[in-house]
């Protein structure tokens, strides 16, 4: 069988009716366009104070070729979601355990052809998420550089897509040539946006404006959201060298405080109530869910 036929099959339209006993899962795609931004150690870190707070949290590495988010957290996975496409284990298996319980789902690196799966494949991998027999309350997808099919995928299949940009030239014209296709190919009419690496917290809000000005100017349907300032932070380094999250490692600096603060927003926005399209993770749970025993 290949890879997309197993993926492709494992649309659970058969899930069984415990399925309705869950909960609906807040999905969060991180990305940002330019490569470097901070996209990992956003995500990681709000994982990780999501978790500390006592939400169920799963955090999954969809950055496919590359993969980082174990090599920040300091684990060595057995499978990887590589595996998991060469049907070698069950998403179950995947699984690894963080801190506060926090969830991660693994990614490989340096295979090519995960970094080349096709348009049918990423959405197999996300409609495989359906069948994951977890309470959750939100999951944080960690996505690539760039605004490729994998990219879209994955920000068009979470409820929210945050956008994190940095003082570059580049980071706010590779955002906005994201947004862009996110919104006229894949339907994203929301998203919210995090400064990173920010010298002084009027930076942050002066690079949230200027990206917004443009959208604002060229793609009137997208509604843009300032989430706020992480700062440029030698304790964040720190951490990575100590292969920790910083909001564990270094609670008290200025890059945890600021991305426990922005998980303290984030942890308000209300669960989804309904299924948005075909393409989302866990959207047969959600309707399931809607289905009376
Ligand atoms: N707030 C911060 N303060 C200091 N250093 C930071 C901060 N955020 C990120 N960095 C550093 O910037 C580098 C890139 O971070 P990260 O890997 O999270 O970016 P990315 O957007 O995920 O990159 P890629 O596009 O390669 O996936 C890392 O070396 C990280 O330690
Ligand atoms: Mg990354």
């Amino acid at each position: 069988m290949s890879h997309e036929s197993h993926l492709l099959q494992t649309n659970p339209r058969n899930t069984p009716p415990m399925a309705g006993a869950f909960h609906p899962v807040r999905v969060i795609a991180i990305t940002g366009g330019k490569g470097g931004v901070g996209k990992t150690n956003v995500s990681v870190n709000l994982a990780a104070s999501l978790a500390e707070m006592g939400k169920r949290t799963l955090l999954m590495d969809a950055d496919l070729g590359l993969a980082n988010v174990d090599v920040l957290l300091g684990l060595t996975p057995k499978f990887t979601l590589a595996d998991l496409v060469a049907h070698r284990c069950q998403l179950e298996d995947v699984l690894l355990g963080g801190p506060d319980g926090l969830l991660i789902v693994p990614a490989s690196s340096g295979f090519r052809h995960m970094a080349e799966l096709s348009s049918a494949e990423h959405v197999g991998l996300v409609n495989v998420f359906s069948e994951l027999q977890r309470q959750l309350d939100v999951m944080v997808v960690d996505t690539a550089a760039g605004i490729t099919d994998s990219v879209l995928t994955f920000c068009q299949a979470a409820q929210d897509t945050v956008v994190v940009v940095c003082d570059e030239p580049a980071s706010i014209t590779d955002a906005y040539a994201l947004i862009k296709v996110l919104s006229r190919e894949r339907g994203v009419d929301r998203v919210h946006v995090i400064a990173n690496m920010v010298r002084d917290p009027n930076e942050g809000r002066k690079l949230y404006e200027k990206l917004a000005r443009v959208c604002e100017r060229f793609l009137g349907d997208v509604a843009l959201h300032y989430m706020g300032a992480v700062p440029q932070d030698d304790w964040l380094r720190r951490a990575v060298q100590r292969q920790q999250a910083v909001v564990k490692a270094y609670p008290g600096s200025p890059s945890a405080r600021a991305i426990n603060e922005i998980a303290r927003l984030a942890a308000r926005w209300q669960p989804p109530t309904a299924a948005r399209g075909n393409v989302e993770f866990f959207v047969e749970r959600m309707i399931n869910r809607s289905v009376p025993a």
